[in-house]
């Protein structure tokens, strides 16, 4: 693991000299100016100002330039998953494609991630193979595990439900000891909130109404209304929101929360097959609705894929033994990029819910334009806007649920300010970085 790097250190008496300018519009206090970014050798923003001189240019003219996304909650599946399905690389790849700098890759592995052993070996298989930032949360089953998982992981996440690649949830007895010992931590813990208790018992779920009904919103509510004993201390998140019923709760208690694209976008059908089968389910049309004008109205902190990829033909099993998740981390930004160009979203909603907030939480020196962050950056030219179609994306799964949805991609994406997307075509080498948190003593445990 690289040694982690403090981003509110005080300057360096004599700053790293600027290497490199990229000149073009960005959002800043809320309208597009034009702005000149000056880069130092290490891939940081050094200064943004009107005009920049020293150093090579490089002009995107009068397209926008935003901060990378964060993708808070990607299945990217090493070790143990099949890897004609999804890899590392291949996941990394697709991110940096679809505009994300740094994806954030669950433990629900084979084995699961829930010992230093296993996180050391997770990480030794990433290192070298991503084209993006990558973060590993480990999962806190093995109580014993948890401080020194604590001084090695990105993140911890907490499965409160059966789902992929997990069984049982953890003991309620031990939920307290256990919550307790991740606040120790200091490092944020992601809740994957259905109460299994919740669930209703029926005949086979056949299509996503029936699923949506045998693991229904009350399990969602009653997984959140569990999580109350949580400590004061711990940064803790909701995975996956689907109630926009527990949004003023969550806010309440100063809880973070992300919505996913499926959950915002698509909804529960008669006779939807198991392509759409996810967990927690697809909502009805007017939960659907309400969660995303939640959203667009920026009452939702985080956006983040859930990209599950599967192959197509488990995807193709019978409802019942078909598993749940979906493929995501690539067209998510797009998705919600042209929302933008539609002019049903506001883009410095989106700006914050999938790259300001999620940086926050998750202690990285990212998702802003702005001195001392990293200089991942992607280009936007909103004009160009495109059909999504599985044959044009690098998901091996070889299967999208947004077929046919218009969306708008990056031309171009910078890391660390080196080019990796030119014209829509990777261009980069395998340079992403492994990342912790990095949170200054005085930093709020909830997100703003
Ligand atoms: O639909 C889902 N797929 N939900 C999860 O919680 C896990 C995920 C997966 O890993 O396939
Ligand atoms: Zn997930």
């Amino acid at each position: 693991m690289p040694p982690a790097r403090r981003f509110r250190d005080p300057p360096a008496a004599t700053p790293p000299p600027t290497v490199q300018i990229v000149t073009g519009r960005t959002w800043i206090h809320g309208r597009l100016e034009a702005v000149e970014i000056g880069i130092d050798e290490d891939g940081y923003i050094r200064r943004v100002a009107k005009n920049l001189t020293g150093a090579p240019r490089r002009d995107f003219g009068e397209a926008i330039l935003l901060p990378s996304a964060v993708d808070l909650h990607v299945h990217f599946r090493e070790p143990g998953g099949d890897p004609r399905v999804e890899s590392v690389a291949d996941g990394t790849l697709q991110a940096a494609l679809g505009g994300v700098g740094l994806a954030a890759d669950m433990p629900n592995t084979q084995p699961p991630t829930d010992s230093v052993d296993r996180f050391q070996d997770r990480a030794g298989r990433a290192r070298g193979r991503a084209a993006v930032d990558l973060l590993l949360y480990a999962t806190p089953t093995r109580p014993g595990q948890i401080g020194p998982l604590g001084r090695v992981a990105g993140a911890f996440k907490l499965f409160l439900g059966p789902t992929t690649g997990i069984g049982d949830p953890p003991d309620p007895a031990e939920l307290p000891g256990l919550l307790g010992r991740v606040a120790e931590t200091g490092l944020p813990m992601t809740v994957h909130a259905e109460d299994p208790q919740a669930f209703r018992p029926g005949p086979d779920p056949l299509d996503t109404v029936d699923w949506d009904h045998h693991r229904p919103a009350t399990a969602e509510r009653r997984a959140i209304d569990r999580l109350r004993i949580a400590p004061p201390g711990l940064r803790l998140h909701v995975a996956h929101l689907t109630d926009p019923g527990l949004i003023p709760e969550l806010v309440e208690r100063a809880v973070s929360f992300e919505a996913t694209p499926h959950h915002l976008l698509l909804e529960a059908t008669r006779g939807d097959g198991p392509r759409r089968k996810v967990n927690p389910p697809l909502r009805r049309p007017s939960v659907r609705a309400e969660l995303l004008r939640a959203f667009r109205e920026g009452r939702i902190p985080c956006l983040a894929s859930d990209h599950a990829p599967h192959s197509s033909e488990a995807k193709d099993r019978p409802f019942p033994q078909a598993p749940s998740g979906v493929p995501g981390v690539e067209t998510m930004l797009p998705l919600f990029l042209e929302e933008v160009r539609r002019g049903d979203l506001d883009l410095g909603v989106l700006v914050r819910a999938a790259m300001e907030r999620p940086a926050r939480w998750l202690g990285q020196p990212m998702g802003r334009i702005a001195p001392g962050h990293r200089a991942h950056i992607i280009v936007i030219d909103f004009r160009d806007r495109q059909t999504i179609a599985a044959r044009r994306l690098h998901a091996p799964c070889g299967w999208t649920p947004f077929e046919g949805w218009p969306a708008v991609f990056p031309k171009a994406h910078l890391l660390g300010g080196r080019p990796i997307v030119e014209d829509g075509e990777y261009v980069g080498r395998p340079v992403g970085q492994l990342r912790r948190p990095e949170f200054a003593s005085g930093d709020a445990v909830a997100p703003a």
